[in-house]
């Protein structure tokens, strides 16, 4: 039973704390730090990352290991490619909503940022044609599976004409897919890199299959992409998280990745049920996508409620919620969005956080 003075935090979108495998990583890092690789890994190294790891993935996703760049997490390598592709005035099209961290670095660089609306199959392919009637965007940041902030996964139809329309007006797709492993129901799509590998670079990561702790991501794409955003990546930090990286290799190659992930699906999934189900019968008027993986649920809110309005009367009943105009390329398109990351709470506390949240959308406002 949850008390009313419990806080409920729908804030942030981060994996549920007892998800770390804390044991395996321990002795996976006393192996690594108690062999010859302990040196190795404690001395500046290779700025792509370590090539166990490297090598590895390419295996994974039958590329060559020039073809993988690892880094301190995907967000880094996604601020490398703003710094490697873009110029300033330079056109991204990204999903509205969208990851709220990636247009901040967009902007920072000077990108010129365009949404495309997004429906529960993926963006809208008519706004899309339209806009590259009259541009060419340099960029297409797309999140396809489970999408951050929206939970909508892009439909296997919208994925073929996203990479046709891509081809023939020369755009490169940027496919940031932290989430595609953490699929609970449905079958698996093709990835736009496996749909069009040579104009996609694909982002992932380890932080949601095994800790955001660990810092390691990485990148697939063009052998010359990847040689172009080492270089950034030494000017920035000479040599990534070794330590990290060969931690997560020994945990990979221990075959401990699969049973980890069989563990987060098993968990997550029946988060995901518990939040559906909730929402289901204590706020039908809200509309929303219903999510097949990942880490979130967005609703957007009825008529006449405002997701800043509805922060400020949370706190009267111990819920933490954040505004979701912050995920979209045109901020008041999100007034009625909230962002609602079901991972790192129990069923009961999605259940008590739901109830809450109807409790403050039915009651007038002050
Ligand atoms: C869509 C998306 N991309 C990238 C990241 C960043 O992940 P990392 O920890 O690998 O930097 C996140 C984290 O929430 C995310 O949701």
């Amino acid at each position: 039973m949850i008390s009313a003075e419990q806080p409920i935090n729908f804030t942030r979108g981060v994996p549920a704390d007892e998800s770390f495998p804390l044991e395996q990583l321990a002795d996976c890092a006393t192996t690594v730090l108690s062999g010859r690789t302990g040196t190795q890994v404690m001395q500046y190294g290779p700025s792509r990352g370590y090539a166990p790891l490297r090598e590895w993935l390419a295996a994974c996703h039958s590329v060559s290991p020039d073809q993988v760049l690892l880094g301190n997490g995907s967000l880094q390598l996604i601020d490398f490619l703003g710094l490697g592709l873009l110029q300033p005035g330079d056109l991204v099209l990204v999903e509205s909503p969208t990851y709220d961290r990636v247009l901040t670095l967009l902007r920072r660089r000077g990108a010129r940022v365009l949404g495309l609306p997004l429906d529960a199959d993926g963006p809208d392919i008519a706004a899309l044609e339209e806009i590259l009637q009259r541009e060419t965007p340099k960029l297409l940041y797309l999140i396809p599976d489970f999408q951050n902030p929206s939970g909508a996964t892009m439909s296997a139809a919208k994925r073929k004409r996203v990479v046709e329309l891509a081809e023939q007006h020369g755009v490169i797709l940027v496919e940031d897919a932290p989430y595609r492993p953490l699929r609970y129901r449905g079958e698996i799509l093709p990835s736009l890199f496996e749909l069009a590998p040579h104009r996609t670079l694909h982002l992932t990561s380890f932080s949601k299959q095994i800790s955001p702790g660990v810092r390691v991501g990485y990148m697939i794409g063009a052998a010359d992409t990847v040689t172009r955003l080492a270089k950034m990546a030494e000017d920035t930090y000479i040599t990534p998280n070794l330590l990290g990286q060969a931690t997560v290799y020994e945990f990979c190659q221990r075959g401990l990745l699969e049973p980890q992930l069989d563990r987060l699906r098993a968990l997550y999934g029946q988060r995901l049920l518990a939040i559906a189900d909730a929402l289901r019968t204590q706020l039908p008027a809200a509309e929303w996508i219903e999510p097949d993986g990942g880490f979130f649920l967005s609703v957007t809110l009825p008529e006449g409620t405002t997701g800043a309005e509805l922060c400020q009367r949370a706190a009267e009943v111990k819920l933490n919620l954040s505004d979701g105009c912050g995920f979209f390329p045109n901020p008041s398109d999100g007034e009625r969005f909230l962002r609602l990351p079901f991972c790192a709470l129990t069923p009961e506390q999605l259940a008590e956080g739901v109830h809450r949240l109807a409790s403050i959308v039915d009651a007038p406002s002050s």
